[in-house]
């Protein structure tokens, strides 16, 4: 038995797709993305609107998307953790293990090669992938198509912001819109500003040696060189070249070959993106498998526990050697130079980001 609409209205109005209307509220570049990150390439045939952002959102956390209707994307992707789980890797609909760690999503709207293995450069494609695959969210299309057409709440967003009704092709759109406009920069790292107003000594020396090339002198290090692949003010490499995606020395031989399961070249296996550092005290366990718990194993790795024999390592570690045409050696960072670094990625976590309601659960 359907309720009479009068008893429905005493608490909220009831639209009937019909009557609500299409006037998108366009969203200004500026007013999402801080000059010190710079404006990005948006997609030119998805343009952002209130509506479609707030579409986006809604399907971002509906478990409606899976096919017991338990999972929804916000069951992996934590805003109290950047949007990563604080989990080795990912447990997915009936229980059924993901063989990956979750990657936090933020200023994705400045990258063009996404998850650990770089295999997507779109997110409206993206979302696809954990929509139907079986041990995530495990939803046929039509089944998905079927259930938004149905909802009340799709009809009248997808109106709102398309003008149209619930399909797939402009759900995927309006949840890229969302994904586009998670954007985090407002760490204390950045507001100390290139000076580094604020920030303590240690802080200070951790960014330097961040910042400074390895260059092993008589067995001492001068710098720990993170930047080379985690640098810019992304804190992320994005040329897969130049270090976007690469090999840091973690196994031997692989049990995952990365992004050479996609290319099928044997010189990807084992390489896999370097992901953002930015909010990194909150995005924890570490690696594409989730192997470290917490940032000292992470500095203990690059430190003491690079496997040189790993294939293709990057040349950016296996050039850590004391003289012309020596053996590769561990940088042996002292244990106040480790502190000084996991003091200073501390630095770049964005308290705003995590507490910012237009990213928040809106059921
Ligand atoms: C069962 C857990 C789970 C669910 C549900 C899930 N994800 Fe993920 N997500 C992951 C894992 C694990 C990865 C890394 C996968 C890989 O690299 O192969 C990932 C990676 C991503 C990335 C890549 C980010 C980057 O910068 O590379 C995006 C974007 C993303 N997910 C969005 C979504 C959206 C949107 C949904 C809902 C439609 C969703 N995820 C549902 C676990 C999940
Ligand atoms: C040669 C490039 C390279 C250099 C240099 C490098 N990294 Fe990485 N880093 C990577 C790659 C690639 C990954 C992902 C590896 C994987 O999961 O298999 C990674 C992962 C990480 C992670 C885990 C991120 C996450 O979300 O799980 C942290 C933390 C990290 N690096 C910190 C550092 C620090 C600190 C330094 C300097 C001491 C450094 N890296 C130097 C390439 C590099």
């Amino acid at each position: 038995m359907a309720l009479s609409l009068s008893q429905c209205r005493k608490s909220e109005p009831i639209y009937s797709s019909s009557s609500v209307s299409f006037k998108p509220t366009p969203i200004v570049s500026t007013s999402i993305f801080p000059r010190a990150l710079g404006i990005p390439d948006l997609p030119k045939d998805n343009p952002l609107t209130e509506e479609g952002v707030y579409l986006g959102r809604l399907l971002f956390y509906d478990k409606l998307l899976s096919a017991n209707m338990t999972i929804s994307c916000a069951s992996c992707h934590l805003q109290k953790n950047a949007f990563a789980e604080p989990k080795k890797t990912s447990t997915g609909i009936f229980g059924l293990p993901v063989k990956r760690n979750a990657s936090a999503l933020f200023n994705m709207a400045y990258s063009r090669k996404f998850f650990w293995d770089g295999r997507q450069s779109r997110l409206a494609n993206l979302v696809f992938e954990p929509i139907q695959a079986h041990n995530e969210m495990g939803l046929n299309l039509p089944e998905l198509d079927d259930r938004l057409k149905k909802s009340e709440l799709y009809q009248n967003w997808f109106k709102k912001a398309f003008n149209a009704d619930p399909n797939i092709g402009q759900m995927s759109m309006a949840m890229e819109q969302f994904l586009l406009t998670l954007v985090s920069s407002n760490s204390r790292f950045d507001k100390a500003g290139p000076s580094l107003t604020g920030l303590s000594s240690s802080e200070k020396a951790g960014f330097t040696l961040f910042q400074t090339l390895t260059n092993l002198q008589g067995g001492q290090n001068q710098g720990a060189d993170c930047f080379h692949c985690h640098g810019g003010i992304l804190f992320q490499a994005q040329n897969p070249l130049a270090g976007g995606i690469t090999n840091n020395g973690l196994d031997a031989s692989f049990t995952d070959l990365g992004a050479g399961a996609i290319t099928g070249n044997s010189t990807d296996n084992g390489t896999f993106k370097s992901p953002s550092l930015r909010n990194i005290s909150l995005t924890g366990p570490y690696m594409h498998d989730g192997r470290f718990q917490s940032l000292n194993e992470v500095i203990d790795h690059y430190s003491d526990n690079i496997d040189f024999s790993s294939p293709n390592i990057s040349p950016n570690l296996a050039n850590h050697v004391s003289g012309p045409g020596g053996p590769p050696e561990q940088m042996r960072l002292t244990v106040t130079q480790k502190q000084d670094l996991l003091n200073f990625l501390q630095t770049l976590t964005d308290s705003t980001f995590i507490s910012n309601p237009k990213y928040s659960n809106p059921f």
